[in-house]
C-alpha cells in the first residue's frame, strides 16, 4: 500500500504542533505563527522582484516600494491586527509606533528584509524579528521572549527560540513550515568565520584576532548578508560571524535591536554566544532604535578568543 495523506500528515511536525508540544505559551506561539505566515507574503514580494528583474513589467504601471519597504509595510499591517503587539519598532521607521489597540502583550523589532541590496545577485536575504516583553530601550537581558529568522534562499527556512532551544523549519511545497532540526546545539569550535568591514579600517586587536584564525586554518565565509552568515555558522554549529568596531566607526554597523539581540538570543539558545568583543550581546542597554555595536558570534571558543585579543 502506498503512502495515505494522514500517514504523511502524521508524520510531519510543523510549526504550531511544535510550538504546543514545547510549551510555548499561547499567545507567543500565535505570533510567532503569524510572523511565519508573513515571511510567506515578503517571499511573494521578493518573487516578484525577481520576475521583474527577468523581465516582466509590473501590469499596473504603478510606481513600486522599494523592496525593503514593501516587507516593512507588510509586516506592519499584519502584526496592527494580530492582537498579540502593542509597539512595533522597524529598521525602516524613524521611531517606535503604537500598534493593534495598544494592549497587546508583546513588542516586535523587526528587519523585515535585511540584505534587501543582494536581491539582484540572487544570494540568500532574510527576515530577522525580536519579541519582547518590556519596554526595548534601555533594557538588557531579559527583555526577549523570543527571536526568529528567515532566510529566503534556494530553500526557504525559519529558526525560532522561544527560550526553549532553536530549531530549524522548512518551508515545504504545500505551505507549511515543517521541523527539519529541533534543538540545534553548537560544537564548542567550528572552522569557518565571517569577518565584515574593511581589513584596513580593523582596530588592531581584531587584525591579530583575524590573523591568528587565518593561520589555524579557518575558511573565509561571507555573503555579505548578516542573515544566511549567521544561519551557516548555526548550521554548521561552529564558526564565528564578527562586524567590528571600524577606526572611523567604533560601534560597528549593525544594530542591536534589530539584527543583534535576535541572534544573540538564538544563538545562546543553540549554546553558542555572542559579545561585543566584551560583554554579552544581550547585557548591553539599547540606547536608540539605531544603537549599533561590534559583534562576535558563534561557538564559543572563537568568542572567547576574540575577548582575549580585543583587551
Ligand atoms: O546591515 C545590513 C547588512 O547588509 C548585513 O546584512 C550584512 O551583514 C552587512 O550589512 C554587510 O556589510 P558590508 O557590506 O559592510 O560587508
Amino acid at each position: 500500500m502506498g503512502e495515505g495523506i494522514n500517514d504523511y500528515t502524521k508524520n510531519i511536525v510543523d510549526l504550531r504542533r511544535h510550538m504546543w508540544m514545547a510549551g510555548v505559551e499561547e499567545e507567543l506561539r500565535r505570533l510567532i505563527w503569524q510572523i511565519a505566515v508573513v515571511g510567506k507574503y515578503i517571499s511573494a514580494k521578493i518573487h516578484e522582484a525577481n520576475r521583474k528583474l527577468a523581465g516582466f513589467k509590473n501590469i499596473y504601471g504603478e510606481d513600486q516600494l522599494s523592496l525593503d519597504r514593501a516587507a516593512d509595510e507588510i509586516m506592519k499591517n499584519q502584526l496592527q491586527y494580530s492582537g498579540f503587539v502593542r509597539e512595533y519598532a522597524s529598521e525602516e521607521l524613524r521611531e517606535i509606533v503604537k500598534t493593534g489597540s495598544g494592549r497587546g502583550k508583546y513588542i516586535v523589532a523587526a528587519d523585515p528584509l535585511d540584505g534587501s541590496s543582494l536581491v539582484e545577485t540572487n544570494l540568500a536575504i532574510g527576515t530577522i524579528i525580536g519579541i519582547h516583553k518590556e519596554a526595548i530601550l534601555d533594557k538588557g537581558r531579559n527583555t526577549m521572549a523570543a527571536a526568529l529568522y528567515i532566510t529566503y534562499g534556494p530553500l526557504i527556512t525559519m529558526i525560532y527560540s522561544a527560550g526553549k532551544g532553536a530549531h530549524e523549519f522548512v518551508l515545504n511545497r504545500e505551505g507549511e513550515y515543517v521541523l527539519a532540526q529541533e534543538n540545534i546545539v553548537m560544537k564548542e569550535k567550528g572552522s569557518i568565520f565571517s569577518p565584515g568591514g574593511l581589513r584596513r579600517d580593523w582596530l588592531p586587536g581584531h587584525q591579530k584576532f583575524v590573523e591568528h584564525l587565518e593561520k589555524e586554518g579557518y575558511k573565509l565565509r561571507y555573503s555579505g548578508g548578516f542573515v544566511p552568515d549567521i544561519n551557516q555558522v548555526l548550521i554548521k554549529r561552529g564558526g564565528l560571524f564578527t562586524y567590528p568596531a571600524l577606526l572611523k566607526s567604533p560601534r560597528g554597523k549593525l544594530r542591536l535591536l534589530f539584527e543583534l539581540q535576535p541572534m544573540a538570543f538564538i544563538m545562546e539558545q543553540a549554546g553558542g554566544m555572542a559579545t561585543d568583543g566584551k560583554d554579552d550581546i544581550l547585557s548591553l542597554k539599547v540606547e536608540n532604535i539605531n544603537h549599533c555595536s561590534p559583534v562576535y558570534i558563534g561557538s564559543r571558543a572563537e568568542v572567547e578568543l576574540a575577548k582575549q585579543f580585543l583587551v
